[in-house]
């Protein structure tokens, strides 16, 4: 057996057993999270994405909205005084890519549903300052003038297979055939804003009146 000085004098093998003990750490951190049911399962109440939230999420990835707004809210007082309940990950298995973020220039929009109108919404998205004076969000008026269906919705069906795809892999339930069939019929002829609206709308509500 080595000796740990031995160990020490030789780079290669130190690397060598550094990485092997980095990994092993690793693999042992994350790969039960991939079967914990606290992980995995949604919680109670949680649907897969209607057609209309799936593509207005699409505008949030998009327009770069979590470079600004994180979606976790940590188990601290002060975040639970202000946004509501803490995010827990039952609340994100629908979430491809999820959209935690980090970056804080705006407040947490983990519960964000039912907070606003969606007057409200449209009003603060056109122009934040005409509702929040001091505002430093950028204004989307622009999401007003694209219909969803001639972008993020044009290939609903093909985002729905595939998130259909993923939640199959989990055993968790998803889409029905009908609902895909639907999904160009209920995005209609919303536009970019109303269908980001709509995911802003039902965003934490599953856990918005727990204690
Ligand atoms: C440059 C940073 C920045 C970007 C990018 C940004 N926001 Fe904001 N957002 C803010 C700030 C700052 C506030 C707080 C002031 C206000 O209400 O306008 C805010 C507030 C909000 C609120 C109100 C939250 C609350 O609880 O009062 C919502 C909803 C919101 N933003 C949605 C969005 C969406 C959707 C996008 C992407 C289309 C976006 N934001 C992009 C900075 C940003």
């Amino acid at each position: 057996m080595f000796k740990h000085d031995q160990i020490e004098r030789s780079v290669g093998l130190l690397i060598v057993l550094t990485i092997l003990t980095v990994s092993v750490g690793g693999l042992l951190e994350i790969v039960p999270l991939f079967y914990q049911k606290s992980t995995t399962t949604p919680v109670e109440g949680l649907k897969p994405y209607e057609a209309t939230r799936l593509v207005g999420r699409d505008v949030y990835v998009r327009e770069g909205c979590y470079l600004c707004h994180s979606q976790m809210i940590r188990p601290f007082r002060a975040e639970t005084e202000r946004y509501g309940h803490y995010s827990v990950a039952g609340e994100f298995v629908y979430d491809h890519p999820f959209q935690w973020g980090s970056k804080r220039t705006g407040p947490d929009l983990h519960r964000v549903g039912g907070r606003y109108s969606d007057e409200w919404q449209r009003a603060h998205l056109t122009n934040p300052r005409d509702v929040v004076p001091e505002s430093n969000m950028p204004a989307f008026a622009f999401l007003a003038n694209t219909k969803a269906k001639d972008s993020v919705g044009a290939n609903v069906e093909a985002k729905m297979e595939l998130m259909r795809g993923y939640a199959n892999v989990r055993g968790i339930p998803t889409y029905t055939d009908e609902e895909i069939k639907g999904a160009k019929a209920a995005i209609g002829e919303m536009t970019e804003m109303d269908v980001l609206i709509a995911y802003l709308q039902g965003m934490g509500l599953e856990l918005k009146n727990a204690k």
